[in-house]
């Protein structure tokens, strides 16, 4: 009896998702595994991997263009939180496994498959994403993951493959491992396992070193209504193309690039390359639109609800009901996070230079020092009185006290 008769097998065309076709079959006693290739945007041909697939002994091979879905309802509302896991990392890796979880769900239920399986290994904070999510969306699927059993080292698996007619990687295989989607790549491995070493240039594709930017600025103007970007520079574009259209200006600026030392979830550090540059633009031009346009209180209080949801989505709770319960407040903050954002990009640096909104708090007449200010400066005298109160009546104490 093997562990499953049809699997749904989250495919990437790489060397280990490869293998993990034949091992399926051969060592698992799975009858007929069904690949799924997500779109996300990575920038892969499709079709070499479709027929890869199938020739890895692929039962049949699926290819979903995913990217619309993936801005829409996973990209756009990380940028609504302001999620930055750790303050820095604004998830684009992350984000992705909760959709690729959702696209295997919903494979399995068409093809009447009884398991979904995914190539990941034992140490990462993807297998937990994907185990967690499928759970949520079904709990009944099982989810098997050859990767974090078969314990075959990098050669071993290449030759494991080679047996049943998978090529050996044909370039000198790269060092590093590199997720990719629309949002950015994530870089970890090869020499940047010494968090001392520094990046080399070659592993950046998206964004310039700054030696080779520009010497003179680009101004990029964001749209965004109900805190969801919607244009570019005055014109109005679709979410994939407002992305790409940003990845490319902010990139060229040398914009967008975090070296971090992040905490996993499974409790090892791990050194992390991201290149982000559309993503963390959006992320800070929002964020100086909710300056403008929400309440002192509001603004301060959802910084906390957006360190726990950044976790949250870090740690695999996409589909979880603490979640959902954030998804709700922070939805209901956006209702006017309206206006434009200017940002001079430059060397490097994304620096917001103006802002402006039909929804906006900012009170010229209130906040002027000149003659045409409203604000009745004698009231203040009453209200620090009454502010001052608890620690002026503290410092008394202290005082008979004869400290
Ligand atoms: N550390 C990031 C995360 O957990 C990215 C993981 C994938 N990174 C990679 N280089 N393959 O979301």
């Amino acid at each position: 009896m093997g562990r499953a008769k049809r699997v749904v097998l989250a495919y990437s065309g790489g060397v280990d998702t490869s293998v993990c076709i034949p091992y399926l079959k051969q060592e698992w006693g799975v009858e007929e595994v069904i690949t799924l290739a997500a779109d996300l945007g990575q920038g892969d041909e499709l079709e070499p991997i479709r027929q890869k697939a199938l020739d890895s002994g692929a039962t049949e091979s699926l290819v979903v263009d995913a990217r619309e879905q993936f801005v829409l309802e996973y990209a756009f509302p990380a940028i609504q939180g302001n999620a930055l896991y750790e303050n820095r990392y604004p998830l684009s890796t992350a984000l992705a496994r909760p959709l690729i979880a959702k696209l295997l769900v919903d494979a399995a239920k068409d093809y009447g498959a009884d398991a979904v399986a995914h190539g990941c290994t034992g140490k990462g904070n993807d297998q937990v994403r994907f185990d967690v999510a499928i759970a949520a969306l079904n709990p009944e699927l099982n989810v098997l993951a050859p990767a974090r059993e078969w314990g075959m080292s990098r050669e071993q698996t290449i030759a494991y493959g080679e047996r049943f007619g998978i090529a050996a990687p044909v370039k000198k295989s790269s060092p590093y491992s590199i997720d990719r989607n629309i949002l950015g790549r994530s870089i970890e491995a090869g020499p940047l396992e010494d968090p001392w070493t520094e990046p080399p240039e070659e592993i950046y594709l998206m964004t310039r070193s700054i030696a080779n930017t520009p010497d003179l600025p680009d101004y990029v103007d964001i749209g965004y209504e109900k805190g969801i970007p919607v244009t570019l520079n005055g014109q109005s574009l679709a979410p994939i193309l407002l992305i790409e259209q940003l990845n490319a200006i902010v990139g060229t600026h040398g914009i967008g690039r975090i070296d971090m030392v992040e905490n996993r979830l499974v409790g090892i550090k791990s050194r992390e390359i991201y290149e982000v540059p559309a993503l963390s633009v959006l992320i800070q031009a929002h964020r100086d639109l909710e300056s403008l346009t929400l309440t002192a209180d509001v603004t301060h209080y959802k910084r906390g609800i957006e360190e726990t949801y950044s976790q949250l989505v870090y740690n695999g709770l996409w589909y979880s009901p603490l979640k959902a319960a954030l998804d709700a407040f922070i939805q209901k903050t956006q209702e006017r996070v309206d206006g434009l954002v200017r940002i001079k990009l430059l060397k490097g640096t994304g620096t917001i230079v103006g802002r402006q909104s039909h929804t906006s708090l900012y009170d010229t007449d209130l906040a002027t020092y000149g003659a045409e200010d409203t604000f009745d400066h004698k009231a203040a005298e009453g209200f620090i009185y009454v502010w001052g109160m608890p620690t002026r009546v503290w410092s008394e104490k202290s005082r008979q006290m004869g400290g």
